[in-house]
């Protein structure tokens, strides 16, 4: 029987595009963590050294997401163990949670210790060790479901692989985006351009950042009244106007010192963006498109699927929080609508005036 390989023909006279289903809000305790990293810590060593795994929404399908974009892994290594070198056209956000450990990407090495954050660039050859002696744990969260989803993922596991670029690629210098054609077409921006501009693109250099939690948490309000941010982005200048810490995420630190006055009820914002929210210090709680969810520190909250209007609320004892949000990558695809009073305007951040005004200390846990 010959395969039927013929497209399928859709008629969408008449219609518009479809708003998206949301995924459910979801919480995944600190006891259910705790639970798993024992369980990694107890399997005999893999043969890549590799003690991880995805916590998966249940809605996701044909990707491993917590969100739909967004992959998160528990990874623990136990002292005296290391991961197997490998590079991938994924790009990564880490967070410490326990214990202290060694990222190497190529040639750089770094210690991470509890809390601190890491932003792994997409076709570094990495790995992990810990030379320590306590488990180290990290949350690893990445866009690889993305990148499933559009069959684009790239693996190399080779140890040997290289992210230094061949000599022949220097061999035919001459055809460059610097001798390309480019030709004016309408006075309104539309231009022609050679092939060259598509295969030879300004680099900005990438490196593997680090933010030690000490710094952060320098910088972040320690008792209400000592004029600190509650809120910062851990930026990678890489990614420029897109503000991420990756190309894909941004990860912002947060923190509620004790002693804050309560926050009355009040109705939340949206984005497009998905925002996930690791809390690690203190408790409280979240209103989610009218769902209460109650987290304390060790709870993962997918926090605000994209487009659903969110609200967070700390006890008296505060909070600090992670958030990571897809939101650079909204911004390149121009896609990132945000609405920050639910009456409000819809606002297209990055191709039309955006918030203005909300400085700061800025409403905390509104990421
Ligand atoms: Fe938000």
């Amino acid at each position: 029987m010959p395969q039927n390989h013929a497209v399928r023909i859709v008629d969408a006279s008449d219609t518009f595009p479809r708003n998206s289903e949301r995924w459910r809000p979801i919480r995944v305790s600190a006891e259910v963590i705790e639970a798993e990293i024992e369980r990694l810590s107890r399997i005999p060593a893999p043969h890549n050294g590799r003690r991880s795994l995805f916590i998966v929404h249940p809605e996701s399908k044909e990707v491993s997401g917590f969100a739909p974009g967004v992959q998160i892994a528990i990874n623990v290594l136990l002292p005296g163990e290391r991961t197997e070198g490998f590079r991938y056209n994924a790009s990564q956000v880490e967070l410490c949670i326990r214990g202290r450990g060694t990222v190497h990407v190529d040639n750089q090495t770094t210690v991470m210790d509890q809390f601190d954050v890491a932003a792994i660039p997409s076709m570094r050859r990495h790995w992990h060790s810990n030379d320590g002696d306590t488990a180290w744990v990290r949350l690893s969260y990445s866009n690889a479901p993305l990148l499933q989803r559009l069959g684009a993922l790239y693996v190399e596991e080779s140890e040997a692989a290289s992210s230094a670029p061949s000599d022949d690629l220097f061999v035919a210098a001459t055809y460059t985006s610097d001798s390309a054609p480019e030709i004016a077409v309408s006075p309104e921006g539309a231009r022609l351009r050679g092939y060259e501009f598509l295969t030879d693109i300004p680099v900005v250099e990438n490196r593997a950042l680090f933010w030690p939690w000490k710094s952060v948490s320098a910088s972040l309000a320690s008792e209400p009244g000592d004029g600190k941010r509650n809120i910062m982005l851990l930026y990678n200048p890489a990614t420029e106007r897109r503000n991420g810490t990756t190309h894909s995420f941004f990860a912002t630190m947060s923190r509620v010192p004790p002693g804050l006055p309560p926050r009355g009820p009040r109705r939340g914002h949206r984005h497009s963006s998905v925002a996930i929210n690791y809390h690690f210090e203190g408790s409280g709680w979240s209103e989610v498109d009218g769902e209460k969810i109650e987290w304390s520190a060790g709870d993962l909250l997918l926090s605000a699927p994209g487009w659903s209007e969110h609200a967070h609320f700390f006890n008296p004892e505060g909070a600090s929080v992670l958030t990571v949000q897809d939101h650079p990558l909204h911004i390149g695809m121009e896609s990132l609508i945000w609405q920050e009073r639910i009456d409000g305007p819809i606002l297209t951040l990055g191709s039309q005036p955006g918030q203005k005004g909300y400085v700061g200390p800025r409403a905390v846990g509104t990421t």
